[in-house]
């Protein structure tokens, strides 16, 4: 078995925090017991409705967020026995990050050039000259002409922006490209554009690639691997190949129901009531409160993840799986 670029290892991230009108500190469950690996070259997908703990988990895998609990390991090697500046050479040269709105991701006092260098001056790559040089091959690689070179993020439009951020991303050639949301914030005119271009360097540079989105159907399109979040757990990893027909657990059925085109348009579940509070989540099933296969079992643990017998790499936890295949009738 080759070393996964990057791994979590049972990985828990807990925020105090207060709630509204209340003195008393609360511990936020934003991420529990996380199992995630990345190959080389895999796109792994992540789903799951606001506040689940999508962007956490972004922000662990790049190194913005220490986890309260767990291992992160970076080409097998652990993160927390690295010195900060070990830690952040290993992170900066491996790993790139593009985040979901590029007019806060981008400095507005730098020029796009200075952007793009910015990275390689922080890790002391090559002359001034060889800087120059890839700032030009990024601009050309991400599709920006060379006359905007000199332009400031604010003189630039959505889509030009976030081809800026995904170029400042590339820019120390990484393994690995974590992109949360990197097209919602975008006018749904340029989204394709700017998926098309992602999926192109992936393909051109060999890139492994985390792609996060609370679009299940954007995210089958792009990644080999789709892994479903409920309430900062994994409850469901399956291959693309496994969906829709093969979806096993009743979360991720009802997030593929109500993309009308790949479900059938009149038949979507509809999820009754909100997703519980992190600050209090419910004993057993996180997902129970709002689960109509649920029963007096699902309230007493969580069910173990159970990988599915057509896939050993089909893991879901639920007591009451959906039966494969019936989401197509
Ligand atoms: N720094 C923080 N301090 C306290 N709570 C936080 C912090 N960051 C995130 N949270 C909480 O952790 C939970 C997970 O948040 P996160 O931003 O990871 O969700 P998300 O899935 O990315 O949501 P969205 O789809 O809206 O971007 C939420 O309840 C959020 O309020
Ligand atoms: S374990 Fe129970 S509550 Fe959780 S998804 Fe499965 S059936 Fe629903
Ligand atoms: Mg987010």
């Amino acid at each position: 078995m080759t070393t996964p670029v990057l791994e979590l290892v049972d990985v828990h991230v807990q925020f105090h925090t207060r709630e509204a009108g209340l003195f008393s500190r609360h511990r936020l469950h934003a991420l529990t017991g996380i199992d995630l690996w990345i190959n080389h070259g895999e796109t792994v997908g992540v789903v799951g409705e606001s506040g689940c703990g999508k962007s956490t988990l972004a922000r662990v895998l790049v190194g913005l967020q220490a986890p309260t609990s767990g291992l992160v390991r970076l080409r097998g090697d652990d993160l927390s026995t690295m010195t900060a500046k070990t830690r952040r050479q290993a992170i900066g040269s491996t790993v790139g990050m593009i985040y979901q709105d590029p007019s806060t991701a981008l400095n507005p006092r730098l020029s796009v050039s200075a952007i793009l260098s910015d990275p390689l001056e922080v890790h002391h790559r090559g002359s001034r000259a060889q800087r120059s040089a890839r700032v030009r091959e990024l601009m050309s690689l991400v599709g920006l002409p060379s006359s905007l070179a000199e332009v400031f993020p604010g003189q630039l439009s959505g889509g030009q922006r976030q081809r800026v951020a995904i170029g400042r991303a590339l820019a120390l050639d990484p393994e690995i490209v974590i992109a949360d949301e990197p097209t919602s914030a975008l006018d749904v005119s340029v989204r394709a554009q700017i998926l098309s271009l992602l999926l192109d360097l992936k393909e051109r540079l060999g890139l492994a690639m985390v792609f996060i989105s609370h679009d299940i159907q954007t995210v089958q399109r792009v990644a080999d691997r789709v892994v479903t979040m409920y309430l900062g757990r994994i409850v469901e990893e399956a291959p693309c190949t496994a969906i829709p027909e093969g979806i096993r657990h009743p979360y991720t059925q009802a997030l593929f129901s109500a993309t009308p085109s790949i479900l059938h348009p009149a038949d979507p579940i509809e999820l009754v009531g909100p997703m519980p509070s992190p600050v209090h989540p419910p004993s057993g099933c996180p997902f129970r409160t709002r689960c109509w296969r649920a029963t007096d079992l699902c309230a007493e643990s969580i069910p173990d993840a159970v990988a599915d017998i057509n896939s050993p790499q089909h893991n879901y936890r639920c007591y009451y799986p959906v039966e494969p295949r019936s989401l197509t009738g």
